[in-house]
């Protein structure tokens, strides 16, 4: 467990681009095209060799409750092909982020990787397209960036550079809207508490100044990006805020839990412990805002992505 635990995998965005892409049929964003971490992996890792997983129960337990909407499909997910990703596609990795030495960590897909899968993914779809209509795809899709937990919870700290050059290259490659994701309270996740226990179990304050000072930094960068760049829009996406209102209020969304999660005990598993533990999983994950140790549920998620549609992404909705 001690590798898992370390994994940030969040779902926050997972629930927004499935919103974004039910918005995209009145089509001023002909595509979503996603990097990033668990919190937008559709299924990546499903196809590689790591622990960092939950293509098993008790995940996926509540989701045909959602309805039949459309999701990102996982580039790598054999399922799919150029004529579905056309529209849509996540490169996301569970467990990685900005750091290649973070992929490292439970051998997942760098986001350089997931820059070359991306780069291969133009090529397709020049072929399926031609060329001038991919060109359109790519100028005039959304980019969505949802990645950074785990450079803290598994790596400590990164470098600013880093995300820079990233930013920087999907801009020669084409792209011009994109959203660059902040990190939530991650002090707050059920797991940091569990490990304050001699203070009360309280959010570990020291990782919620982490994460306000890294999106701090964040919110720089875009305001350069967009000052240096030409004809570039990008937004900064900063769940923080409405994330702490719901751990600071529950109650006032409906939620009754906001400390423990739903899965296993609640404490400290997530992927194959909160299969081992299913039977002690709640029944209502409605009522918890976390889903396993590091996941907010899908209610906290639709809240959560509501509000950055709301604020930030309706400039491309
Ligand atoms: C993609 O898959 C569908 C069926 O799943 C198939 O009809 C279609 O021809 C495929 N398209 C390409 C470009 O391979
Ligand atoms: C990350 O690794 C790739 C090779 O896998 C390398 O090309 C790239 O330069 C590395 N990035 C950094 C910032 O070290």
């Amino acid at each position: 467990m001690v590798f898992i635990h370390r994994t940030w995998v969040l779902m926050i965005l997972a629930e927004f681009v499935i919103m974004l892409m039910s918005r995209t049929t009145e089509a001023k964003v002909p595509a979503v095209i996603v990097f990033g971490d668990s919190s937008v992996d559709a299924g990546n890792n499903n196809q590689i060799p790591t622990v960092a997983r939950s293509n098993f129960v008790p995940y996926g337990r509540d989701f045909p409750a959602f309805g039949l909407r459309p999701i990102v499909p996982a580039y790598l997910d054999p399922m799919y092909n150029i004529s579905d990703f056309a529209v849509g596609v996540t490169f996301a990795s569970a467990g990685s982020g900005y750091d290649n030495a973070t992929s490292d960590v439970l051998s997942v897909i760098s986001l350089s990787r997931e820059l070359d899968y991306y780069k291969e993914y133009q090529r397709k779809l020049k072929a399926y397209l031609g060329e001038a209509k991919a060109k359109i795809v790519i100028k005039e899709a959304l980019y969505l960036m949802s990645l950074g937990t785990n450079d803290f919870l598994e790596n400590y700290y990164t470098m600013p550079d880093r995300r820079n050059q990233f930013t920087v290259d999907q801009y020669q490659l084409g792209a011009r809207k994109v959203s660059v994701g902040g990190l939530p309270p991650m002090g707050c996740m059920p797991l940091e508490r569990t490990t304050n226990l001699f203070n009360g179990y309280e959010c570990m304050e020291e990782y919620n100044m982490v994460a306000l000072s890294f999106n701090n930094k964040l919110s720089g960068l875009v305001n350069r990006l967009n000052k240096e760049l030409k004809g570039i829009q990008v937004v900064f996406s900063n769940p923080y805020q409405v994330f702490l209102g719901l751990l600071k209020k529950p109650s006032s969304y409906g939620f009754v839990e906001a400390e423990t999660a739903c899965c296993a005990t609640g404490m400290f598993e997530m992927g194959y412990a909160c299969s081992r533990l299913r039977a002690l999983s709640c029944e209502d994950a409605d009522k918890y805002i976390f889903w396993d140790a590091f996941h907010p549920t899908q209610r906290t998620s639709r809240i959560i992505s509501d509000h950055l549609v709301k604020t930030v992404l309706h400039k491309f909705l």
